[in-house]
Parts: structure tokens; sequence; C-alpha cells
């Protein structure tokens, strides 16, 4: 099946039936000079996921890649992808979904995860070249047909029907696109959203796992853990939510 055309997004949009990788391409065209692209797909064929893991793709998700090039220092680049975060969660509780993001960037729904976002980029400290703001949203798929690893869901298997996925990726990109114009909604919106602050969390990071309370997210995107050494500030890792002790 072709991926549904006709999107008003403020992006000009790249469509695919089936490609290996939407960042991949998305990547090529930045080579190319391009801004302010969404390549989509209704199939991927080497979807690629955080940590070099694959990201299963089958016909009737919403596989995109926002290319974009915010002038901003490579230090504020993580902003865009829980911008990304917040865009799905948004759509996905417009569309009755009761969506959540955990820190980072997954979005989940009962602690199943429905989106992951893989962001890539260029540049030098003080300016971003471009950014690849990667969206896996497991729309009208089966999630037995996912591997089992991630505890996936889809927004079809939530609601009980399909979602138009014209519909899902145009709310998508238009919140994109107000969050990306307005920095500063960002993280109040990701907060409003999130599922982690409140809990007990572990993080692995390079330097360790930090043990704590997530109590809140800081700008560009880091996450604050009151530990029983103190407030440490996260800034990459992987974050499991733990049981209340
Ligand atoms: C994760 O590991 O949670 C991130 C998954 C990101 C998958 C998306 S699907 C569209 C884009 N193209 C890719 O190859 N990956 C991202």
């Amino acid at each position: 099946a072709a991926v549904e055309y006709g999107l008003d997004a403020p992006f000009e949009i790249d469509p695919h039936g089936s490609i290996p990788s939407t960042n991949a391409r998305a990547r090529d065209l930045a080579a190319d000079g391009a801004e302010d692209v969404v390549v989509l797909a209704d199939e991927q064929t080497g979807g690629r996921g955080r940590l070099d893991r694959e990201w299963t793709s089958p016909s009737g998700g919403i596989w995109l890649s926002v290319l974009c090039r915010p002038d901003v220092p490579m230090a504020h680049a993580p902003v865009f992808t829980l911008a990304a975060a917040v865009a799905v969660t948004r759509a996905a509780r417009e569309a009755g979904v009761d969506a959540r993001i955990k820190w980072p960037n997954d979005v989940l729904v009962d602690g199943r995860k429905l989106v992951g976002i893989l962001t890539e980029m260029e540049g030098e400290a003080d300016r971003v070249s471009w950014v690849v703001v990667g969206m896996g949203i497991n729309a009208n798929v089966d999630p037995d047909s996912l591997p089992t690893d991630a505890d996936p869901t889809s927004l079809r298997h939530e609601r009980g029907e399909p979602v138009d996925r014209r519909v899902f990726t145009q709310r998508v990109l238009e919140a994109f696109h107000d969050l990306r114009s307005d920095i500063d909604s960002v993280l109040p919106a990701w907060r409003e959203h999130a599922t982690t602050l409140g809990k007990r969390v572990r993080v692995e990071t390079a330097d360790g796992p930090v043990e704590g309370e997530a109590v809140d997210i800081r700008f560009p995107g880091a996450l604050v853990v009151d530990t029983d050494d103190g407030e440490v500030t996260v800034t990459a890792g992987d974050c499991d939510h733990l049981r209340p002790v």
C-alpha cells in the first residue's frame, strides 16, 4: 500500500512506499542541502533504532523523518527530540489513546511502547548544520508482528480501530512545527505529558547507574534525579521505571 499523500504540512513531503530507512534518506537529502523536508514511508526494510538496534517497520505504520536546520548550538539539539515526543503524544491523545512520555523520548501506553524516536545531527559546536528527527509510530500495525523485547503496542490495537494515517501524520507535523517555532513551550508540554516524573528510576549512564526519584526535566532535555547522594542531572542514558519501594 502506498502512503496517503496530499498532506498540507509546513514541510515538503518526500513520500515512499518501501525504503530502507527514512532517517538514511533524510541524511542523504541533508547532504544535498535540503531543509524542512519530511521523508515518509509505508514500510522500512532497514529501519534503525537507538543504540544501533533494528527497528521493525511493517506496512501500516507511520515511519517518518523530519529534516530541519534550526539556528541553535549542537548542545540544544536534544530539545527537538523532546518536541517530537510531545508532538506524537498530542496526536495520540487526540486520537483517544492515553499516551505518555518516558524520558527522554519513548511514547508509551500503559508501559507499552507506541513510538520510538531517533535523532541524528551534524554541525559545529556553535551551530547545528542539520537535524534529522526520526519517528517510528506503530500506527495500524499488529503488535504481535513486532519484537516482544520492546513490549510494543499500536494505535490500532489501543483504539480497537485504525487511525487515518494522513490525518494523524498531519497533526504530528503541525504540532512539531508549533513546538519548534516556540522552543520555550517544549519543556512545559513535555512535563505535562510525562510518565517518568515522580517515579523511581534507574538510568544507565556512561558513568554508571543513577537511581532515585525523577523530579524534573531541564533544558535541553536532562533528567533531574533525586538520589541518596543529592540531585543528579543525567543528560543521556537508558531509563527504567522501578516499582515504588
Ligand atoms: C528507538 O530505538 O526507540 C528509536 C526508533 C526510531 C525509529 C524511526 S522509524 C523512522 C526513522 N527511520 C529509522 O530508520 N528510524 C527512525
